[in-house]
């Protein structure tokens, strides 16, 4: 199909779907609303997850409710324009507030809209290996990406920031950096697996919300791997002329540390020389031990 697997075009120096080029006007004219919620990460670092866990909050931990229809309608992805078959801007306009919206977009290219009506946003960061590795899979199954070649092809693609969304460097530092001057709550993917519960917590405070104790407890069990993976409305496999769910699931692993299973000691070597160069000077932590 003409519109999938096509090269990637570049807006102010970062590579996007060129769908999303062609439209870029649409997307930078985006009109915010204030009670809207920004979920905001680069790919495959935990925004489905975090989707699912604020809608069951904006509903009570009305599961049912939850299942009314697929994830990326409940929360659309803002940017996302594929002639025919998406438009993020257009999806939006016509939701009722509060709107939460998903965007994969670097800081420097947040719409203008956003910051002004002084949202709340959410940024989920994920350690940068097993971003690389999440993100390849991802490449082979959606087929919107270009074919991602080899792993060692793509990591090296994915180390220069060669890939859609750009550079996972810039953009982890990127959103770190602004959430001294707007309302950002900053989480990490490996924090939100080891304790859900104080990362839902961390929600609510950020979200001015308060739940019943058992209301959380139902949350954290239908926002685990396990269950989303199982739940249509959360898994993508709804969308199957995208995505290829047969070459590698969505919810596919779920878990921290899985680079350990694809980089070889080379890679792993290259991959952390050069991180430190890239990363040198920013206050940005993330765990060591994975
Ligand atoms: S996307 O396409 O950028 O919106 O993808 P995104 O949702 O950010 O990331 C997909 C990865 O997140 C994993 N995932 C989860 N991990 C733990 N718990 C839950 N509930 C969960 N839901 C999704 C998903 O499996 C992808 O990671 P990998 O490592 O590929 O499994």
């Amino acid at each position: 199909l003409d519109i999938f697997r096509r090269e990637l075009a570049d807006i102010q120096g970062v590579p996007l779907f060129w769908s999303i080029a062609e439209e870029w006007s649409q997307v930078e004219s985006f009109e915010a609303r204030p009670d809207d919620i920004l979920i905001s990460t680069y790919p495959k670092s935990g925004t489905t997850w975090v989707s699912e866990i604020l809608d069951l909050i904006y509903n009570n931990g009305d599961v049912e409710k939850c299942k009314r229809d697929a994830i990326y309608n409940r929360v659309p992805f803002m940017e996302l324009i594929i002639p025919g078959i998406t438009n993020g801007i257009e999806q939006l306009k016509n939701m009722q507030s509060p709107r939460l919206v998903k965007t994969h977009l670097p800081v420097q290219l947040l719409p203008s809209s956003l910051w002004k009506n002084d949202c709340k946003m959410i940024y989920v960061a994920r350690n940068a290996k097993d971003v690389a590795v999440s993100y390849y899979y991802f490449h082979q199954m959606a087929k919107i990406h270009p074919d991602p070649g080899t792993w060692e092809e793509f990591l090296h693609n994915f180390m220069a920031g060669n890939v859609c969304f750009g550079s996972w460097y810039d953009h982890v530092k990127g959103w770190w950096e602004k959430r001294k001057d707007y309302r950002i709550l900053y989480l990490f993917y490996e924090d939100m697996k080891e304790d859900p519960k104080c990362s839902l917590h961390k929600l609510l405070k950020f979200l001015e919300k308060e739940l019943p104790e058992e209301t959380v407890d139902k949350i954290l069990y239908h926002s685990s791997f396990d269950v989303m993976k199982q739940n249509p409305s959360a898994n993508y496999t709804t969308m199957a002329s995208e995505m290829d769910h047969s070459v590698s699931p969505f919810m596919r692993k779920g878990i921290s540390g899985d680079w350990k299973n694809h980089f070889t000691v080379a890679q792993y070597e290259r991959f952390e020389e050069d991180y430190a160069k890239k990363m040198k000077g920013s206050t940005l932590q993330f765990r060591s031990e994975i």
